[in-house]
């Protein structure tokens, strides 16, 4: 008699969360957040991130810009994805939504909802684009990546 049980369970989960099953994940990371993470969506959630964010994080991420130089903010480095890996999505977007010390808030006037899950989605990638790209020399000739 169990079994009727169960499938009202089983519908019920699937109901909860109809639109993070709707696309194709181009990374990973986006099998996590509630939003639909598609290639346009996440050249949109680039865009963004160059008009709001790059000026403080960088275009690649690190951080290292003259307005946090001059702002004497600490930045953490998201171009190394160790950085973020034990940060949680929910954390990331609680920060970007209401901002965190000097760092302002992206309203919803700004970024909606689903546009702020692609830039999470966005600056976790920064951080695994960033073994593949031969950023030094030295990196490159250090790792030679035979079957890859
Ligand atoms: C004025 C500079 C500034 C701008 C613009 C800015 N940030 Fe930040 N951001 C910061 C600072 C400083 C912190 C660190 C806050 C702390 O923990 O004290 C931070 C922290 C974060 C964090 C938490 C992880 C971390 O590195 O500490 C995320 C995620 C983040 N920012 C995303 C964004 C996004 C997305 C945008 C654009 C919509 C943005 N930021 C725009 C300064 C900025």
């Amino acid at each position: 008699m169990l079994k009727p049980f169960l499938l009202i369970c089983a519908a019920a989960l699937f109901s909860i969360a109809p639109s993070t099953v709707s696309a194709a994940p181009p990374q990973d990371a986006a099998a996590k957040v509630p939003a639909k993470v598609t290639p346009e969506t996440q050249a949109k959630a680039q865009k963004l991130y160059a008009r709001d964010c790059a000026l403080c994080h960088g275009e690649t991420g690190d951080g290292k810009t003259d307005l946090a130089k001059d702002m004497q903010l600490t930045m953490i480095d998201w171009s190394d994805s160790k950085t973020l890996a034990n940060r949680q999505d929910q954390e990331l977007f609680k920060i970007i939504r209401n901002g965190k010390d000097k760092m302002p808030a992206e309203d919803s006037g700004r970024a909606k909802d689903d546009e702020v899950w692609n830039l999470i989605v966005y600056i976790r990638s920064l951080g695994k684009a960033q073994p593949a790209a031969p950023a030094t020399p030295t990196a490159a000739t250090t790792a030679p990546a035979p079957g890859n």
